[in-house]
Order: C-alpha cells, then sequence, then structure tokens
C-alpha cells in the first residue's frame, strides 16, 4: 500500500486489508516521499483506525525501495501521482503488479491537511476498496 508521506491513507490501507486477509500473507505500506521515514501514522490515522477496531500504531513509515517490486506480488497506490511516482522505479518486468487502489480511475484523497472528517472519509473509501482486493486475492481473481 502505497501513498505520499505513509502515514494517512497507506497505512490504514495496510492495517484495513491485514485485518481482511488474517494470517499467511505479507502486507505492508510505504510512501513515496521518506520525510516522515520512522514516524509513527498520523495520530488522527491511528484514532480513525481504532474507532473500526484495528491497531495500527506500531507501524512506521518508510519510503518504498526498488527491492519491494521483488518482495509483493501487487502493489496499491492511493492516488495518480503516487501511481506515477511508484511505475518510475519498477523495471518493466515489475509495471504489472502496481494498481490504482480504486476502480474507475478514481482517487483516495490526500487528508493531511484537512480534519477529521476527511479521515473517516479514507476509512470508508479503503475498506470498501479492501473488501473487494482480499475477496479477489483469496479467490485468486486479482
Ligand atoms: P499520506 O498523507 O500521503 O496519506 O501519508 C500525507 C502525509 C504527509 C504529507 C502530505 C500527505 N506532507 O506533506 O508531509
Amino acid at each position: 500500500m502505497v501513498c505520499l508521506g505513509n502515514i494517512c491513507r497507506s497505512p490504514l490501507a495496510e492495517g484495513i486489508l491485514k485485518h481482511k486477509l488474517g494470517d499467511g500473507y505479507l502486507v505492508d505500506s510505504a510512501g513515496t516521499i521518506n520525510y516522515h521515514e520512522g514516524s509513527q501514522p498520523d495520530e488522527r490515522s491511528i484514532r480513525t483506525a481504532i474507532k473500526n477496531g484495528i491497531d495500527i500504531s506500531n507501524q512506521k513509515s518508510r519510503p518504498i525501495s526498488k527491492p519491494d517490486f521483488d518482495r509483493f506480488d501487487l502493489i496499491f497506490c492511493m492516488d495518480k501521482n503516487n501511481y506515477k511516482d511508484v511505475l518510475k522505479l519498477a523495471n518493466d518486468s515489475q509495471k504489472h503488479k502496481v494498481r490504482l487502489i480504486l476502480s474507475n480511475d478514481q482517487e483516495v484523497p490526500d487528508p493531511y491537511f484537512g480534519g477529521i472528517d476527511g479521515f473517516d472519509q479514507v476509512y470508508k473509501m479503503l475498506d470498501e476498496s479492501c473488501e473487494i482486493i482480499a475477496q479477489k486475492i483469496k479467490n485468486n481473481t486479482v
């Protein structure tokens, strides 16, 4: 799961997909920038996850790096800028792994500069998309 800072959106996406998949899957998140490297998720993301029964407080921000394209089968990006930046790091043979997390070219809006409502909205979008992704992964149709 990839966003810009790896402190707001992708930590939520990681927590939600992990929760839906259960054991036996490797789910992680990263950012396209290293500005927040080593930081916990944003307090508002932690609180939003807790409200929904998911603890993401142990996560630490990190930037995406080349080995991620070998370690992971699928790389989901929150918005089109993230998608473009991630594709630039991928070899031609790895580009097929990179997807936008929402269907129909939609984007998960960056909630960083807004209020808590934005985090609730992001949570809902990610919960719906991760439900579909989890079903597809389990059915091998992703
Ligand atoms: P995220 O949100 O990409 O969902 O983690 C942001 C986090 C930090 C910044 C922007 C967006 N920032 O400008 O530092």
